[in-house]
């Protein structure tokens, strides 16, 4: 039997369909690629440090309908006519849009695949038109931006004929999506195309692997947005690169503290040596007062509360994945300094309502707040966090796009038609 999501799912490829035929002159398109966005349950900027993250897929998803083209020529258009269409040669070496640009997404996979292609096959890369549309709400830290590298790279595998077991291909996806300048590190590339329904992931990184851990059922996150923008390409790059930059400071100091000058990353500390002896031998090397102590010390212990986070997820035990996401939540906005005023308003609001757990998920400054609970509770929550901070602070925008309950869904994928 059909559930409701299978014929909504059946009805948006459908409606996706028609939308490529009216772009594109009648033609039909090949094939859809779907790319979920995510949740991260916990494990905040641990990633591009080597140290592992809780995310799920959202059943929110970048949808691409394409077909091969005879030239080497990517053709562009959006189903929303606030993002202009663009049209550019696929080659392992392609002009960016000004920071920014929606295509510059598009680009990335396009330009990173072209390059693979290339150096594997010895091939020149084919274009293809391309329709795209989605519903994974915009700057708001639930990975759209990344989805859109995944969906473009799956399209530009299916018309090139490129195959990849999906670990490489999450870590290509990752590698692409520096082209639009942010030095982020391999969760979200990984959690859309691994994300498996039911199940969160908890993914290791150098080198990445992915582990499912069942979500029970009835239980669900509320995902609000701050109403404030956490654009990736735009304010918030500039802030979460300085991010990335104090981590890389701290391990050059450990590695000279710790006789191991050649170790890239926090998680080569960790790993070797403990959050204890790296929390005490960086104090020694800085300034109690010093952010790249705190930078530090929020990474190695959300680390720790990833694994505890995981093993109570293993085990069903709600209230001590609830109690983790909170304290990573304090840690965030003490030590990682990534939370703000609108954000500490939604979790307060959730913890005050009776979530288990609440904090901000993906990069922060700014986007999503996500409350963990039981799905009819949350329901009576998202209900309250309208009436107290919608209603107040945004009362003409629709509701839908601001706030949600969902639980793990499926991962990337290609449909021909
Ligand atoms: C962004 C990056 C991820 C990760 C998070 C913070 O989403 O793309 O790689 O670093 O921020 O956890």
């Amino acid at each position: 039997m059909k559930t409701p999501a299978h014929l909504a799912a059946m009805h948006d490829d459908s409606a996706l369909r028609a939308a490529f035929a009216r772009a594109f002159g009648g033609r039909a398109p090949a094939a859809l690629a779907r790319a979920p966005g995510r949740i991260n349950l916990i494990g905040e900027h641990t990633d591009y440090n080597g140290l592992p993250v809780l995310p799920f897929a959202l059943p929110h998803a970048v949808r691409i309908a394409f077909a091969p083209r005879d030239d080497a020529r990517i053709v562009l258009r959006h189903a929303r006519e606030e993002h202009p269409p663009s049209e550019f040669i696929a080659s392992p070496a392609i002009e960016h849009d000004p920071p920014g640009s929606w295509a510059n997404y598009v680009k990335a996979a396009v330009e990173h695949f072209a390059r693979l292609l290339l150096e594997t096959s010895g091939a020149a890369a084919r274009g293809f038109d391309a329709l795209v549309d989605g519903d994974i709400p915009q700057a708001g830290g639930l990975s759209s931006s990344s989805a859109l590298v995944v969906a473009t790279a799956l399209a530009f595998c299916e018309v090139n004929a490129l195959s990849l077991p999906p670990l490489e291909l999450a870590s290509h996806c990752a590698a692409a999506e520096r082209y639009v300048g942010t030095q982020g590190g391999g969760m979200d590339q990984a959690a859309s195309i691994l994300g498996a329904p039911g199940c969160a992931l908890r993914i290791d990184f150098f080198p990445l692997a992915a582990t499912p851990v069942p979500f029970p059922e009835g239980w669900a996150v509320l995902a609000c947005h701050s109403l404030v923008r956490a654009a990736k390409t735009e304010e918030a790059r500039a802030e979460f690169n300085r991010r990335v930059g104090e981590c890389r400071v701290a391990a050059a100091l450990l590695g000279r503290a710790l006789d191991r000058p050649e170790a890239p990353r926090l998680g080569d500390f960790a790993k070797e040596f403990g959050t204890a002896a790296c929390v005490r031998a960086l104090g020694e090397a800085v300034p109690p007062d010093s952010k790249i102590l705190a930078r530090a010390r929020h990474v190695f212990e959300e680390a720790e509360r990833v694994a505890e986070a995981t093993r109570a997820l293993a085990a069903g035990d709600m209230r001590t994945l609830g109690r983790l996401m909170s304290d990573a939540h304090a840690s965030a906005r003490d030590l990682y300094e990534i939370s703000g005023p609108a954000l500490e308003e939604l979790v307060r609001l959730f913890l005050e309502g009776g979530a288990l757990g609440a904090r901000l998920t993906g990069a922060g400054f700014g986007g999503f707040a996500i409350a963990l609970g039981e799905e009819d509770p949350l329901a009576r929550l998202m209900a309250e966090v309208d009436d107290r901070f919608y209603r107040v602070r945004a009362p003409a925008r629709p509701l839908e796009e601001l706030r949600f309950i969902a639980r793990p869904a499926e991962g990337a994928r290609v449909v021909r038609v």
